[in-house]
């Protein structure tokens, strides 16, 4: 079996796994990251558009914001609708005037892409296409994975393994006993690429009797639109016109048109809460993905997954370099209470979104909707979760 040995063994080239690599250098630790899927098919998964203000600081910290800058779009705050008896109205909630923060529209294929870039640039170590990755000795000193890369078996020696292997990969199941704690929504969603100016100045959440719907977008000419479908949606169900039909119901406002174009991309997305404690086991840490998933409303998977790795990449800097083991071991349990409030924000916007066809849930789900736009205190609380709080909270 060939050896290889480093500081620190990643497993996944995703976003927690790119960013806690180019932290680590920062600071002169060395790492390997490893990596199932091809560097194509990584850099090419469309996810969420929103950054918040915590993880556009920390890129901009590090030197990775120079096209987040260029090209991303800083956001003052979100339009919320809803149409109760045929009647719509829209409301704009201003995150800056309510807590001095805002959001930047920059995908999440855009950062990997950023990071993949500053990675190639310093010389990171990724071997992507491995197989059979499996964690070994994770209670010992000497922790290691195994892996086959090339019909090649491989043994990677690391003081420390993180786990950033997404809810599939291998890492949470090294972590024996976990804790975890699970929600499926009883529906999904039906995402869109399109060729399409932005109709609309800021994103979007609209409540609608027949769903929800969210306009997001990418670019001056690129948007992103999301329909609530039932969970057992096929795509060839939902025809490009029967899309736009359905969006144009849900925004529908008077004096106000859904621009549409051609569609560039299409896909459903499954809707679930999901958290695995403990964060740790030994050597092995778990961030992002691995430990815990959120359902997409709010855009908080990459922004959670952001706030970890920039828990643990100062934690391993103060054990692997001054020995000094304090953060590591308070790293599990700081990172949880931040997934727990995003895990929260996630479900809340969720669940006062989503039409479920109980005629209960629609008058709170009103009810809140028009709390949160009428109440400074209401729409405070919603803007200083989305727009994210301080990566050390
Ligand atoms: C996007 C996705 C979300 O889940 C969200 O809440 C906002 C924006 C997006 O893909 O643009």
């Amino acid at each position: 079996m060939h050896e290889e040995r480093t500081q620190v063994a990643i497993v996944g080239a995703g976003p927690a796994g790119m960013l806690l690599a180019h932290l680590l250098d920062r600071e002169g630790i060395e790492s390997v990251v490893v990596e199932t899927r091809t560097e194509e098919y990584v850099a090419s998964r469309i996810r969420a558009g929103i950054l918040e203000q915590s993880t556009v600081d920390l890129l901009r910290e590090i030197g990775l914001a120079d096209r987040l800058e260029r090209e991303g779009d800083e956001h003052r705050g979100i339009h919320l609708q809803w149409t109760d008896r045929g009647h719509s109205e829209r409301h704009h909630v201003d995150f800056v005037d309510l807590t001095g923060r805002s959001v930047w529209v920059y995908g999440q294929t855009e950062v990997q892409k950023d990071l993949v870039a500053a990675a190639r640039e310093r010389g990171q170590v990724v071997h992507y296409e491995v197989a059979d990755t499996a964690l070994h000795d994770l209670e010992t000193g000497q922790p290691s994975l195994t892996f086959t890369r090339d019909g090649e078996e491989v043994r990677l020696r690391a003081e420390v393994v993180v786990g950033c292997d997404g809810s599939f990969g291998p890492s949470r199941g090294a972590v024996p006993d976990p804790r975890t704690w699970d929600r499926t929504y009883p529906y999904s969603w039906l995402g869109i690429l399109a060729d399409v100016a932005p109709s609309t100045d800021e994103l979007i959440y609209a409540w609608h009797p027949e769903g929800f719907a969210l306009h997001s977008m990418r670019s001056s000419t690129v948007s992103r639109f999301y329909l609530q479908v039932p969970n057992d949606t096929a795509l060839d169900d939902w025809s490009d016109d029967r899309i736009w039909e359905g969006l144009a119901t849900r925004f529908d406002l008077d004096g106000w048109t859904l621009q549409t174009g051609p569609i560039t991309d299409r896909s459903v997305l499954p809707m679930r809460s999901f958290v695995q404690t403990p964060m740790r086991h030994g050597r092995l840490f778990l961030a992002g993905d691995a430990a815990h998933i959120v359902p997409p409303t709010g855009a908080k998977g990459l922004n959670l997954a952001v706030a970890d790795v920039a828990l643990l990449a100062p934690a391993l800097v103060a054990w692997l370099r001054k020995d000094d083991a304090s953060l590591a071991d308070a790293y599990a349990d700081t990172a949880v209470r931040r997934v727990w409030r995003c895990t929260h924000f996630s479900w809340w916007m969720t669940t006062m979104l989503h039409a479920t066809g109980d005629p209960f849930d629609e008058q709170l789900q009103l009810s809140q909707l028009r709390w949160v736009t009428s109440s400074d205190a209401g729409a405070a609380g919603l803007a200083e979760n989305y727009a994210g709080l301080p990566i050390g909270f």
